[in-house]
């Protein structure tokens, strides 16, 4: 104890979602139904993508790539949780919190990144169809996805390498379920202050900007469309309409846990919640329930499957 104030800590102690246990088991079943329903519903995307020759089509492959992004996102954080749910003391190591930290924000980043790139993809088909298959070509669109990687990862690089050499050696108690800037940067033994406002921007803003940024290019998505007729159309505004859903409900809470000074709400566990555990379900979601597309081809899949079983 006479060094505690020179040592690093060793590790973090999670308060958890919740102190009861009742509500313990509860929430980890529910949680548990998510996460293995975020694992087959992604991996029932990239099933159907692969198989289907009718959707070898850039955009589905966004959609592919965008589900592995997911898989691993919500891996990242959901196994943690779980576990610690069911256990007593819910602890871990200095470098755990940190890796966990470097791969949320990277898988974080890449996931926001994919989304515009899909953002931009949708661009291009509709603003000039007739270019658009030697404008997306297969480079084009793997060097936009290479971008995404790099993109993500100097994000979360940028981001550790100022965390870690701050001195963590007094309180190590995490008001959360899980390794984020805001709570651990908290827990710093010094004036944290400039570090905030820049992790504030680094997160924040550019997250709120990137948003409206998509969300004005769909605008315009959009109002092309309306000049345009036939079939083709109302297949294109409900594809459009997948995307926004998708990029709202992923943008929107991200916003509201970085755009803000590091002040912990009685609300940010519920919202973190949906941003960590629920997100990486939407696609599989909205795109089984809601893209005819994606349907059609998950049913000639599995009448095949029926048929050849027989
Ligand atoms: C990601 O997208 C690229 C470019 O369209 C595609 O070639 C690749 O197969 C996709 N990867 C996955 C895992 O879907």
């Amino acid at each position: 104890m006479e060094l505690g104030n020179h040592t690093r800590v060793k590790e973090f102690v999670f308060m958890g979602l919740t102190q009861s246990p009742a509500l313990s088991i509860i929430l980890f079943l529910l949680l548990c139904l998510v996460y293995v329903t975020t694992l087959l519903g992604n991996l029932l995307i990239m099933l159907t993508v692969t198989c289907e020759s009718r959707l070898h089509t850039p955009m589905y492959f966004l959609l592919r790539n965008l589900s592995v992004v997911d898989i691993c996102f919500s891996s990242i954080t959901a196994p943690k949780v779980l576990l610690d749910l069911l256990a007593k003391r819910k602890t871990i190591s200095f470098n755990g919190c940190m890796t966990q930290m470097f791969f949320f924000h990277f898988l974080g980043g890449v996931d926001i990144f994919t989304l515009s790139v899909m953002a931009f993809d949708r661009y291009l088909a509709i603003s000039k169809p007739l270019h658009y298959v030697t404008l997306m070509s297969k480079g084009r669109c793997l060097g936009l996805l290479a971008v995404s990687w790099v993109g993500g990862f100097i994000h979360s690089i940028v981001q550790i390498s100022l965390l870690l050499p701050l001195p963590f050696v007094g309180p190590n108690v995490i008001d959360g379920f899980y390794c984020d800037v805001p709570q651990v940067l908290k827990l710093a033994s010094t004036d944290t202050f400039v570090l905030e406002l820049l992790m504030i921007s680094n997160n924040g803003l550019v997250t709120t900007f990137w948003f409206f940024l998509l969300i004005v290019s769909y605008t315009g998505i959009m109002v092309m469309l309306r000049s345009h007729t036939g079939e083709g159309k109302s297949k294109a505004i409900s594809t459009c309409s997948s995307h926004i859903t998708v990029v709202t409900l992923h943008f929107v809470p991200c916003i509201y846990v970085y755009a803000r000074p590091f002040t912990a709400l009685p609300s940010d566990k519920p919202i973190s919640v949906i941003f960590t555990v629920i997100s990486p379900l939407l696609n599989p979601m909205i795109y089984t329930l809601r893209n005819q597309e994606m349907k059609s081809a998950m049913q000639r899949l599995q009448r095949q499957l029926m048929s050849s079983e027989r």
